[in-house]
């Protein structure tokens, strides 16, 4: 009687352990898709501000405080959907990011400081300011790109 129970936990354990791993591979695959979401929406926001600069598009200082406004709240959004395992998968994000933790994290803080102050910049209505602001959050983007991103 006993080891039929045995039998029985045994295979009741088989069962569940895939099912487990499934759905943590589903977590993970959200995980990344979470994150690419939030830096594609970055990008399209950037991307207008770098064609303004260039002087592609008007200088519309409204507009391009609220686009810096955007880029704000998306700059802290992506880094939760960096956890642990996500190296794995439809990914370009070195596992680097996990051993060095506290890099990944400075550069991190240090976009949303930059966007920060393309917010203000794009506020004062002055072109020139804007610009060097844009190109400083831009490397800010192309550092942790470097580090932590497969080309
Ligand atoms: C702290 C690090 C870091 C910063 C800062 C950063 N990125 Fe990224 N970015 C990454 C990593 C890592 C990936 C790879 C994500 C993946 O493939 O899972 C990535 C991916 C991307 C992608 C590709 C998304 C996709 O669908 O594959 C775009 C576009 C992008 N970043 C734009 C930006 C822009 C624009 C900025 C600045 C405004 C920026 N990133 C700032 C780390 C960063």
């Amino acid at each position: 009687m006993k080891s039929i129970f045995k039998l029985l936990m045994l295979s009741a354990a088989l069962l569940v352990l895939p099912s487990l791993s499934n759905a943590q591979d589903r977590k993970i695959e959200q995980a990344i898709k979470h994150r690419k979401a939030a830096f594609t929406l970055m990008a399209t926001y950037v991307n207008r501000m770098v064609q303004t600069v260039d002087g592609h598009r008007p200088f519309d200082a409204k507009q391009m405080a609220q686009d810096a406004k955007a880029v704000e709240l998306l700059s802290k959004l992506p880094w939760e959907g960096f956890v642990e395992g996500s190296e794995r998968g439809d990914t370009r994000a070195k596992d680097d990011i996990w051993f060095e933790d506290e890099k990944f994290k400075r550069y991190a803080t240090d976009l949303q400081v930059k966007t920060i102050a393309v917010t203000s910049a794009a506020e004062s209505g002055d072109l020139k300011r804007f610009g060097a602001a844009v190109g400083q959050m831009r490397d800010a983007c192309n550092t942790c790109h470097k580090a932590f991103r497969k080309d």
